[in-house]
């Protein structure tokens, strides 16, 4: 506490701009000599008059204002616009850290005194969740102060990019932070979901530094980031779901991701995973959705959705579930829960099964409604410079249980495990 008064104290003498000594050019000319001077942050300072000479500035570094500028052991004071032979770090130090002299260069360590009496327990992580990226970081000097190598951070697995770490500055702290992106497996992400969230975690591996007197044990940091189980994030963190993306471009929109899924509940959070059979009769939700972030001024209107025994959408067989945005009446059930109002559209219907044709193909027209137009109703006009694109999955519907038997070439224990796990959290739904 003693400790942190002087430091204060010292820091206000620093600031009231106590008067150095300032360098007058013995060896390197001053600015002022040739003509004034050229500064930049990366090369320093040239004359004017001839700009292969460095020279020292005066006012000509106030707007650059680092240590660049000065000769060899000369430091930049920025309260008397000159370079000093007093050691300063410019820019300043963060809170916890203090300007050393290592080779004559002014450079900002960490402070140790201002962690004395903190412990292992102290060590709190700052975790930021994001909808594509989670991180997570502490205190660099803190993690020092106790014996750790923030250069070691590592997440579960250790591969691809879960070894970079970087430090930022956070409210005059310097943190140490490593990122993972918000996805199944990613860096050794464990995902779990309950009835409306789903949930990324990693643990955050530190090691302590090689030193001869060890003072600290390698730790471990769990974290977890937790979103709202929605239709778009519950893909995420399905095993293998059906899904199908593409590409929108719209008049000075650049590209807009659409995607469309099918899923088991009204909630639609629930995915139909490949290899997943879904009974003739059942429910079946249909989800198509927008990259949120981009949609501003649009919404999303699905205008046809029909069904085809393989991908060819010109099939004979072909039959309309939608059309024209509403239910197309064509001997298949179905009900539009949601089009034309937000970047999500929600589409319900039963399922069926062409005669001997183990997988049905949904194909819907989607197109992004300009907000200000009508983009609700049947039929809805549209216009010339709405972005459309045609999205298609492929559904396994049985007829009945046998067929399910006949139409798998090599019965797996994984295959039935999974469809057995499906079935039972459809049970728990
Ligand atoms: C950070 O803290 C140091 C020392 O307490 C202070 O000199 C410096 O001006 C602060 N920097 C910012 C950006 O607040
Ligand atoms: C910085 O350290 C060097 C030796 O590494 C020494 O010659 C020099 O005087 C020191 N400068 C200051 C300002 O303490
Ligand atoms: C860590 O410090 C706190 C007080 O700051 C103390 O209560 C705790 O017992 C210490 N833990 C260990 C492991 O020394
Ligand atoms: C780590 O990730 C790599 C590539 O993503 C993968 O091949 C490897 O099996 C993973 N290791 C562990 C232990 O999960
Ligand atoms: C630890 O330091 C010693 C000597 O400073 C060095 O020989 C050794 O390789 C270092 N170990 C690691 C894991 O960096
Ligand atoms: C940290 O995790 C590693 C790898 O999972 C494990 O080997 C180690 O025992 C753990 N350490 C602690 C202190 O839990
Ligand atoms: C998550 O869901 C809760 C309750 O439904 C809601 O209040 C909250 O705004 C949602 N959060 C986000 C980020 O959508
Ligand atoms: C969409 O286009 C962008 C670039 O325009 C590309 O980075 C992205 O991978 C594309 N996404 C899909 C699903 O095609
Ligand atoms: C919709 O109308 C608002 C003002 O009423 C306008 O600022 C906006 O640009 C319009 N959107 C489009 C896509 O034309």
């Amino acid at each position: 506490m003693i400790f942190l008064y002087v430091l204060a104290l010292a820091a206000v003498f620093i600031q009231k701009g106590e008067t150095y000594t300032c360098y007058s050019g013995t060896d390197v000319p001053m600015c002022s000599s040739c003509g004034g001077g050229s500064c930049t942050s990366d090369n320093g300072c040239i004359c004017n008059t001839d700009p292969t000479i460095t020279c020292v500035p005066t006012s000509e570094c106030s707007s650059v204002g680092t240590n660049i500028c000065c000769p060899t052991g000369y430091y930049w004071s920025s309260g008397d616009n000159c370079c000093t032979a007093t050691l300063i770090c410019s820019p300043a130090c963060k809170s916890d850290e203090i300007c050393k002299n290592v080779s004559n260069v002014a450079t900002c360590g960490c402070n140790t005194a201002v962690y004395s009496g903190y412990n292992t327990s102290s060590l709190s992580s700052t975790v930021k969740c994001t909808s594509s990226v989670m991180t997570v970081s502490l205190s660099k000097c803190l993690l020092e102060a106790l014996g750790y190598d923030s250069t070691t951070f590592q997440l579960n697995n250790n591969t691809d990019s879960c070894v970079n770490t970087y430090t930022e500055t956070v409210g005059n702290v310097t943190m140490q932070s490593i990122q993972s992106l918000v996805q199944t497996g990613y860096c050794g992400n464990i995902v779990t979901t309950d009835a409306t969230k789903v949930y990324y975690s990693n643990v955050l591996h530190i090691g302590i530094q090689n030193k001869t007197i060890i003072t600290a044990n390698p730790v471990n940091i769990s974290f977890t980031c937790s979103y709202n189980l929605t239709m778009q994030t519950s893909l995420t963190s399905a095993f293998k779901p059906t899904l199908n993306s593409v590409n929108m471009t719209v008049n000075g929109q650049g590209s807009i991701v659409t995607t469309m899924a099918a899923y088991w509940d009204s909630q639609y959070t629930s995915p139909v995973q490949q290899n997943q059979d879904v009974p003739v009769g059942s429910n079946v939700y249909l989800g198509i959705f927008a990259d949120a972030n981009d949609v501003s001024k649009f919404v999303l209107r699905v205008e046809n959705c029909y069904a085809t025994p393989d991908n060819n959408v010109n099939n004979v067989n072909k039959v309309a579930i939608l059309s024209g945005g509403c239910p197309a009446n064509q001997g298949v059930t179905a009900q539009v829960q949601e089009n034309g109002v937000s970047f999500e559209a929600r589409v319900q219907f039963n399922s069926f099964a062409f005669q001997g044709q183990p997988l049905v193909y949904i194909t819907c027209d989607v197109r992004l409604c300009d907000r200000n137009k009508t983009c609700t109703g049947c039929n809805a006009a549209r216009s010339g410079e709405d972005g459309t694109a045609s999205l298609q999955i492929p559904l396994n519907f049985l007829d009945d249980y046998s067929s399910s038997a006949a139409n798998t070439d090599v019965p797996s224990w994984a295959l039935l495990i999974s469809t057995l796990l499906a079935y039972l959290s459809m049970k728990l739904f």
